[in-house]
């Protein structure tokens, strides 16, 4: 029998063994990843249990202000979930393998839905930065891939990718920010390695090649979910206008400002969201 893959299905099985052992048997209805500064969705789950990445097997520890590094077990809105405040982004020197793991944990825990969250520069002239946006699609400009290596035992080898965000959980989040009055921007999410920001020729180019937002996450979580048969929905909080459209210069600070600003609306939304699931 051939060694079981790093990252696979053999040991997010495992992590979510133990995830199980501290926190009891859990089956989410929705898996959810807060991006940076869009952690305090976490502080709204009741009933919750905190793990420490470093606690959870096969997880490294978070290393990038405005993440908490940590799963939470919990209920929102009633619901039960598990939320993951923090990620791991390939600019850390991680695979895209690994970028993607925490969606097969989730998966192994019972989600069948994922949910998706990240701070994105806004590249469409409308947006201002403080603007939620609905992501429709995403363009892979890491140039990785998360499921390049052996197929994994339950792994789509050559995934569809023609819906990436289900329609049907997209017009729910569509009627739910309608209903709590939040303006809900939509577009295409640029993902890029980072950690640099773009330059004003690289925001030009990303605009013709069709995205709306940039940022520096999601993508091979999103690629991962698709392969083994999640739905996604996914939300980007524009926390500035990127490099060239806004004319002053760009800081993580900035970026978590401005989540501040607008975590309120972020997490009402997706509360409603997770109790219509
Ligand atoms: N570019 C890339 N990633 C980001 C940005 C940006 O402007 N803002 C927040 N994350």
């Amino acid at each position: 029998m051939s060694e079981p893959s790093l990252y696979g299905a053999a040991a997010a099985a495992m992590a979510a063994d133990a995830i199980c052992a501290h926190a009891g048997s859990v089956t989410p209805v929705a898996g959810i990843i807060l991006g940076s500064g869009l952690g305090g969705l976490a502080q709204r789950i009741e009933n919750a249990v905190a793990i420490p990445f470093a606690q959870v097997p096969g997880f490294p520890t978070a290393t990038v202000v405005g993440h908490a590094g940590k799963l939470i077990v919990g209920a929102l809105a009633g619901r039960p979930v598990v939320a993951l405040a923090g990620r791991f982004h390939m600019y850390e020197g991680h695979d895209a393998r690994l970028a993607g793991f925490p969606v097969r944990v989730l998966h192994a825990l019972g989600a069948r839905t994922l949910f998706v969250s990240n701070a994105a520069g806004g590249i469409r002239r409308t947006f201002r930065a403080g603007d939620l946006m609905l992501i429709r699609d995403h363009l892979n400009l890491m140039f990785r891939n998360p499921l390049i290596g052996t197929l994994e035992p339950g792994d789509v080898r050559f995934p569809d990718m023609s819906g990436p965000y289900d329609p049907q959980l997209a017009e729910a989040l569509r009627q739910h920010a309608s209903s709590l009055g939040i303006a809900l921007q939509e577009g295409v999410y640029g993902g890029l390695l980072g950690p640099a920001y773009e330059t004003p020729a690289e925001v030009r180019m990303l605009d013709m090649l069709g995205a709306d937002a940039v940022g520096m996450s999601t993508v091979p979580e999103v690629i991962v979910a698709r392969a083994i048969g999640m739905r996604v929905a996914g939300i980007s909080c524009i926390t500035n206008m990127a490099c060239g459209i806004s004319m002053h210069p760009l800081s993580h600070a900035e970026v978590l400002e401005t989540t501040t600003r607008v975590a309120s609306q972020f997490e009402q939304l997706v509360e409603t969201f997770v109790a219509a699931l």
